[in-house]
């Protein structure tokens, strides 16, 4: 189950031309053999699901709600996306957990009904600059992780994926130190074979985000923990967002193989 992955959060950007230009140029350029997925805004999935279905390229949305249909105002269940082509969905990211208030609770309901459709959640945990500060890094990721993950089964639980954010590295073009990043993964591997049993955190892909770009990658991508990254900002461009895949490739080979 675990695989290199490679995500990209576009976030409240694009057009559906602009989205459609930038999804036609990753799919002419990514062959490697890491996954890919795309997340576009709303407005965009299906035009960029015309685009990339025939490829390797796969589509994520990036936020949902957990009931199926019903008068919820403004809201996008999991039945509507996996109508327009979507695979997976991004959940508890921290501009949903700081900006629009989504706590634990709601965040596992939404997980929940992502895997109860088919849709493979990816929960994203992260500690802010001051609980860092404080020493509360571990505290912050098991209440988030095990909050998140609350009542799902082995079986479900080796569908997520999970984000590693740390909110102070988001967006603001200072990165997690790769040896950090790679100590909080370990520990959310442990979590993971401590509540599930059988190892099951050697078994799930963990991804590292904030500020990623392609001068950072490959030294992330050759920590042993860190199974691939989401990128925000620099996957808004298709040749930052291919090189970032090209160093992702050749830092994992290195790791696999020991080059
Ligand atoms: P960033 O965003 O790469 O722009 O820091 C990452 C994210 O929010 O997923």
């Amino acid at each position: 189950m675990r695989e290199v992955l490679l995500a990209g959060n576009w976030k409240m950007n694009k057009t559906i031309s602009e989205s459609i230009e930038l999804a036609a140029c990753l799919k002419q350029s990514i062959s490697g053999s890491s996954k890919v997925i795309i997340f576009p805004p709303f407005t965009a999935l299906t035009s960029v699901y015309d685009v990339i279905k025939e490829g390797k390229i796969e589509l994520g949305a990036q936020n949902m709600y957990f009931e199926e249909y019903g008068s919820f105002t403004g809201e996008v269940s999991p039945l509507l996306l996996a109508d327009v082509g979507v695979r997976y969905v991004i959940l508890g990211h921290s501009e949903r957990r700081h900006i629009f208030g989504e706590d634990d609770i709601l965040i596992n309901k939404k997980v929940k009904a992502a895997l109860k459709n088919d849709l493979r959640p990816i929960l994203c945990v992260g500690e802010t600059l001051v609980e860092r500060q404080e020493g509360l890094t571990e505290n912050v990721i098991e209440r988030q992780l095990i909050g998140g993950l609350d009542s799902i089964m082995n079986a479900a639980a080796l569908k997520v994926i999970v984000a590693y954010e740390p909110v102070w590295a988001i967006g603001t073009g200072i990165n997690a130190k790769p040896e950090e990043a790679n100590s909080v993964h370990k520990f959310i591997r442990n979590l993971l074979n401590k509540n599930y049993g059988e190892n099951l955190g050697e078994e799930v892909t963990i991804l590292y985000g904030g500020s990623i770009n392609s001068g950072n990658i490959e030294e992330l991508g050759r920590m042993e923990e860190i199974d691939g990254g989401l990128v925000g900002g620099a996957s808004l461009d298709c040749r930052s967002f291919i090189e970032i895949y090209k160093k992702l490739e050749r830092a994992k080979s290195t790791v696999a193989w020991g080059e």
